[in-house]
């Protein structure tokens, strides 16, 4: 699922930058480049981000990631 449309950004390379260490919506877009553009998905890319360190301070290691409304 397409998380930035004007990058062209999957859901899958969001969470690759994550895991790579990117912890704001200035970072993912510097690695990958979601969010560059119009900037509608920024908001998405946020949440992305809490939710992936939330799931870091859990200890978990995967976390059901929700489409965007
Ligand atoms: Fe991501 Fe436009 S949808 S910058």
């Amino acid at each position: 699922m397409y998380i930035c449309l004007c990058k062209g950004v999957s859901e899958r390379v969001i969470k690759a930058c994550l895991r790579e260490g990117a912890r704001t919506v200035h970072q993912v877009g510097l690695i990958c480049g979601a969010g560059t553009d119009c900037g509608a998905c920024r908001g998405v890319l946020q949440e992305m981000i809490e939710e992936y360190e939330e799931e870091l301070e859990g200890g978990r290691t995967h976390l059901p990631w929700v489409a965007p409304a």
